[in-house]
This record gives structure tokens, C-alpha cells and sequence, in this order.
């Protein structure tokens, strides 16, 4: 006769998940399955999703499962807490939106991004990246243009930036055809979709490098900003008397058959916040050569000072693929 609990055709709780964690009883002639002590909840629920056909979601789903468990008798997660956190995972959802996108924000104030960023880039770690964090400001479309065409598309304080970037290959060869979006936010602290007061698409474009690798642009040089903190993001945040801000930076999507798609950052050295960004996105390698200049400006409009940088990104090889545009 059988003795074991199928779960599935073919598939049976083995005798040590039997007997150490689910106590099989007796009803009247039916064998019922009991769950009846913490400790056998887990293998309850692993053993429930053991029969998903995709290996990797049924990898996947049993790591968390056993984090998650793991976590809440940690912390002896009261039921109070429970629903706390079970009000703030709603919450992310409801203040989600096609111009916000709070599960970005979550992720990355807590360094989960900047983890997943790294252990898939620079070969987990053990070479530099120019890789980073994407953000929840990185638009589909953002406006072709010509090199050496400007970025500032209404009117934004602050003193112009003319930056140089060189894409290359791993050797160091430049890599001619890449379409490389730009996006950053202006000094108001705003980007673009936060802001009625700037145009659309102001302080973005989307170039292609030149058979040298190299494409060029005019902008204004960024500054630091907060992050948005009218969400549950933002109570965390405070709850954790953490401040909101990133360091100045320009973002960077490069993109072409053949290489992985790289996304990066370009932070300002001398920011005040470079240690302290909110979302964990600074690492050496990001840190870029901005120019103070009082020479002679490239443009007559131009006041002095004004600022260059000349930046290298480095592409690996790879799949092209894009990000879920996070915001639309
Ligand atoms: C950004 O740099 O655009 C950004 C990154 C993470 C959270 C918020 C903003
Ligand atoms: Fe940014």
C-alpha cells in the first residue's frame, strides 16, 4: 500500500519531511497531513511549490521562502508588525504610477539595486564596473541628438557643463554606434517629470558615439537632490533619520548588439553626500573628472566658470537588452 503523500504525479514528501515536519494523522480511515507546530510551515510551503515546472522560479521561490521564514523568527515578527508590513508593501503599490515608481525607490534605499547591480556586473565584483543603479527616472524616448547639441531644453540655472564621453570595449578600442541615453536632474533638485516648471524632456537626449567612440554634449552641471520621499519610502527614511539625498551625477544607458547594456552614473568628487547617497549608488569607478574652467568658454552665452568632463565608459561583451522603462 501506499504510505506517502503525493503531491503531484510523481512526486512524494520524503520520509524525513514526513516525520520531522508534517505529522501525518489518522482521521476516522483518511490520512490527513498537519501542519501543527511552527517549524513545519516551511517545508510545507517549499514542498507545495516543488511540483512548478520552471526550475528557476522553483530555485528562486524556495530561497525566499526560506529567507522570508527565516527573517520573521529572527525578529520574532509580532503580529502587529505583520500588518505593518504587509500595509507598506500596499502602499508602495498605491503611490506607484506611470510618472512614479515607488518599488524602484524601496529597492534602492535599501541597497537592494546597488547589490543586484554588482552581482551581475564587473563579474560579481571581482573587476571594476562602470555599472550602476538605474533609477526611477530613465525615459524609453528620450530626444534624439546631434553630437555636440545641448541637453538644456528650458531655461535651468546653473553653470554649463561640456562633457566628452569615449565609449570602449574591454581592450580599450572605441566602440563606434552605441546609443547612449543621458538623463540627470536639474540643480532645482527636480527632474523633468517632477517639475511643471521645466519642458519636457529637459536635461535628456540620446546620442550616438562617432566612429572614435566618442559622443559630446552641452548641459548644465548637475547637483545633488533629494529623492522623492511622499511615499512609504520616505516615512522609512525618516523613521530611520536617514536624509533623502543623492550626490550630483549625470546618468548613462549605453546600448548596442553585442554588448551588455551598460548603465551607469558619473558623480561629482567633490560632492558632500558622495559617502552618504541614499541609495548606496557611489563606487570608485563612478567618480568623474569634472573641470572647473576659466579659460576662454566653447560657446559665446557661456559664463565663467564654466565645467568640462572628459569620461571613458567601459562596455563588456554581451546581451543588448533594455530595462522596464520604470517610469513612463
Ligand atoms: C536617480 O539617480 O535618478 C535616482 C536613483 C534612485 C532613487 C531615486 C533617484
Ligand atoms: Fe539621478
Amino acid at each position: 500500500m501506499d504510505e506517502g503523500w503525493r503531491t503531484a504525479p510523481g512526486h512524494r514528501l520524503t520520509p524525513i519531511a514526513l516525520t520531522n515536519t508534517i505529522r501525518a494523522k489518522r482521521n476516522g480511515g483518511r490520512r490527513l497531513i498537519m501542519i501543527d507546530t511552527e517549524a513545519a510551515v516551511t517545508p510545507a510551503v517549499i514542498e507545495a511549490m516543488a511540483r512548478a515546472p520552471n526550475a528557476r522560479l522553483r530555485e528562486i521561490m524556495e530561497s525566499f521562502v526560506r529567507h522570508l521564514h527565516a527573517f520573521a523568527r529572527d525578529v520574532k515578527l509580532t503580529e502587529g508588525e505583520f500588518e505593518q508590513g504587509l500595509d507598506f508593501l500596499n502602499r508602495i503599490g498605491q503611490a506607484t504610477n506611470d510618472q512614479h515608481n515607488e518599488a524602484v525607490l524601496f529597492s534602492d534605499i535599501v541597497g537592494f539595486s546597488t547589490l543586484v547591480c554588482l552581482l551581475n556586473n564587473g563579474d560579481a565584483g571581482a573587476t571594476e564596473t562602470a555599472a550602476a543603479l538605474l533609477g526611477p527616472f530613465w525615459l524609453l524616448d528620450q530626444p534624439h541628438t546631434e553630437n555636440g547639441g545641448s541637453i538644456v531644453r528650458s531655461e535651468t540655472p546653473g553653470p554649463a557643463l561640456f562633457a566628452k564621453v569615449h565609449v570602449v570595449d574591454s581592450k580599450g578600442a572605441p566602440i563606434a554606434g552605441v546609443e547612449v541615453d543621458v538623463w540627470h536632474a536639474s540643480p532645482v533638485g527636480m527632474y523633468d517629470i517632477q517639475d511643471e516648471n521645466q519642458a519636457p524632456m529637459n536635461m535628456r537626449g540620446k546620442f550616438t558615439t562617432d566612429a572614435e567612440g566618442t559622443f559630446w554634449f552641452r548641459s548644465v552641471k548637475p547637483a545633488g537632490y533629494p529623492i522623492p520621499t511622499h511615499g512609504p519610502s520616505g516615512d522609512l527614511l525618516r523613521a530611520q533619520l536617514r536624509h533623502a539625498l543623492r550626490p550630483a551625477h549625470l546618468h548613462f544607458l549605453c546600448y548596442k548588439e553585442g554588448y551588455k547594456t551598460l548603465i551607469s552614473q558619473v558623480f561629482v568628487g567633490d560632492d558632500p553626500h558622495l559617502e552618504t547617497d541614499v541609495v548606496f549608488g557611489v563606487t570608485q569607478p563612478l567618480i568623474g573628472n569634472y573641470v572647473e574652467r576659466n579659460d576662454p568658454p566653447p560657446a559665446p552665452d557661456v559664463a565663467i566658470p564654466w565645467f568640462s568632463i572628459d569620461h571613458r565608459l567601459v562596455m563588456e561583451p554581451g546581451v543588448a537588452s533594455l530595462p522596464v522603462p520604470p517610469v513612463k
